[in-house]
């Protein structure tokens, strides 16, 4: 049965934000009037968002949403560091043409352009036969900015937007989607128009330094609550402790929590309970064999720049070690063998004073080394680090790893130029790679296995720091869409099986799910991924058999509004939904 609130437009949308069957071309003339003239009149901010943070709903049971109003002082505080801002943003901060990584036009084009939240929606159509491994909830996280860009736009800038279909027992489907309410979101919601820094597009130059001066003194003003954070938790996902986390590495993880009425819910920024002082990376491990939560933590302006964490399965901090780097570099991701954990420094540092010569914070040192440490996973001192350089290989995800005798192998997907996400318009490159690490000589060797653009690949969880036969990755072609996915045999690097989205069709990381819990086949599951048809404007979640030599669709569930092409996602089955704190 159809959702009729998605045929009534789920909520009112702004003029902008269209519905599901949007052409690229007016999208695009649209988004480009509405930017202009957002720089021209920057007072008034085009809305995206319709939901006001002080409404009720499910969406809205946040522990950040309470704030005293602004007093007279403050008001007009704000007013004028405002136009400060906007007018050294006119001075510095404009370049036209904008470069196609912060353009806006660029970045939110097509299905990469926000949608409205969709409050649940009930009892979906479905294409064939959902297995009962996925009763359950499959989640994916993916930027959604709340207003329209002014100025620079990067896509990994957007906040954070969850998409949820729920798969129940009696095979009825739902799906919603809602924004995690930050610190970020709520105020500016609440204020009716954007004004934090967005951490790659507009920290640039001499305008970054305004963006950023202005945000300060907001906070010594009392407008805003620096403390608060300024992330967008919009790229990974992780179930721990009986708690969904949404993570980007801006800032703390926030937990998020599914209604029983299938909606999705902010429950607010979670520190562990006060143990977590700075941001997470986006991809914490979980170990399958003892449930325990490894990560490391950023703290870009001192050293150590990172820290590796252990949390218990009762969510108690087990471990921290510090990771002290000559400077800090941009950590995405790690991994974790039986033994060891394996912590990437690679050639993407962060330097702030860059932004005081006109360039980026975000920057390539072609002359360092990558290096990947190697500690044991239980170590108390970074002394016990072993620093293994790995030249021309930058890993933005690493899949996972293992031991095979001295060696620590460890997967990934090594992308050239590595500064490519954030500076370049050349066509990258995301080669599926093995590095190997020897622990004993210090030496390394990297193996290119299969020369189709992979990324963002995901395997059986029950293997996490096993070796691995079987990994599913997007086949990202044409960058940066996803036409299909690859089914890839580790060790010979061949595409065992590959699934085709079709034509105008593309999608996103494919999740897998095992059939069974144990002694089951590595690849005797099923992939999840939403795929989008851009000619008829339709979504729809795709279920495939990950053992079949053809990656076979087995269910398709049709969405009832248009999914943005997005990040990560995840899987949780029913029972541990049960169990949610
Ligand atoms: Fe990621």
């Amino acid at each position: 049965m159809a959702c009729v609130a998605a045929k009534l437009g789920a909520g009112s949308s702004s003029s902008w934000m269209l519905g599901s069957r949007d052409h690229a071309s007016g999208r695009r003339n649209e988004l480009r009037a509405q930017a202009v003239a957002g720089r021209r009149a920057t007072t008034e901010l085009p809305k995206l968002f319709v939901e006001r943070p002080s409404s009720t709903g499910p969406a809205m049971r946040t522990k950040t949403t309470t704030k005293k109003p602004l007093n007279f002082a403050q008001k007009i505080a704000d007013k004028v560091i405002d136009v400060v801002e906007r007018n050294l943003e006119l001075l510095h901060g404009q370049q036209e043409p904008l470069p196609s990584t912060v353009d806006p036009l660029v970045q939110l084009e097509g299905n990469f352009s926000p949608v409205a939240e969709q409050p649940a929606c009930h009892d979906l159509e479905v294409e064939g036969n959902l297995p009962g491994c996925l009763e359950g909830v499959y989640v994916r996280n993916g930027p959604n900015p709340q207003f329209a860009p002014t100025g620079r736009h990067h896509l990994f800038d957007g906040d954070g937007m969850l998409h949820a279909v729920s798969i129940h027992a009696d095979g009825s489907v739902s799906y919603a989607c809602r924004y995690t309410r930050t610190y970020r979101f709520m105020e500016e919601a609440r204020q009716g128009r954007a004004f934090f820094p967005k951490p790659i597009g507009e920290l640039h130059g001499y305008g970054g330094v305004a963006r950023l001066l202005a945000h300060w003194t907001r906070s010594l003003c009392g407008i805003l609550d620096a403390s608060q954070g300024m992330g967008v938790a919009n790229a990974g996902l992780v179930w721990f402790n009986k708690r969904l986390l949404a993570i980007s590495e801006d800032d703390l993880p926030v937990e998020v929590r599914m209604t029983e009425n299938d909606d999705i819910e902010t429950v607010g920024r979670y520190d562990f309970h006060g143990q977590l002082a700075h941001s997470m990376i986006a991809h914490p491990k979980i170990d399958p064999a003892t449930g325990e939560l490894f990560s490391l933590s950023y703290n870009v302006l001192s050293a150590p720049y990172l820290k590796y964490l252990i949390f218990g399965p009762d969510g108690e901090k087990k471990n921290e070690v510090p990771v002290t780097l000559p400077e800090a570099a941009m950590t995405h991701d790690f991994a974790i063998t039986e033994n060891f954990v394996v912590i990437p420094d690679q050639q993407i540092v962060f330097r702030l004073k860059e932004m005081l010569t006109g360039g980026s914070p975000v920057v390539l040192d072609p002359k360092k080394t990558p290096r990947f440490g190697i500690m044991p996973k239980y170590a108390t001192s970074e002394e016990q680090l072993l620093w293994i350089e790995v030249p021309n290989c930058f890993f933005f995800h690493l899949y996972n790893a293992w031991e095979e005798g001295d060696e620590v192998v460890v997967i990934g997907s090594s992308m050239t130029p590595a500064d490519i996400i954030f500076k370049t318009s050349e066509v990258p490159r995301a080669l599926f790679t093995e590095v190997r690490l020897n622990r004993v000589t210090g030496k390394s060797s990297k193996r290119e296995l299969c020369s189709l653009n992979l990324e963002v690949g995901k395997m059986n969880l029950n293997y996490v720091g096993k070796k691995t036969q079987f990994m599913y990755l997007a086949i990202v072609e044409p960058w940066p869409k996803v036409s299909g996915i690859a089914k890839v045999d580790v060790q010979s690097g061949d595409v065992v099986a590959r699934y085709n989205f079709g034509p105008d069709r593309f999608g996103g990381e494919p999740v897998f799910v095992p059939r069974g819990s144990g002694g089951t086949a590595e690849d005797d599951g099923y992939l999840l991924a939403f795929c989008h048809d851009e000619h008829t404007g339709l979504s729809e979640l795709l279920v495939l058999d990950a053992a079949s030599p053809t990656l076979a669709r087995v269910a398709s569930v049709k969405l009832p509004s248009r999914v943005p092409y997005g990040f990560h996602g995840a899987f949780i089955p029913a029972q541990d939904l049960l169990q949610a704190q």
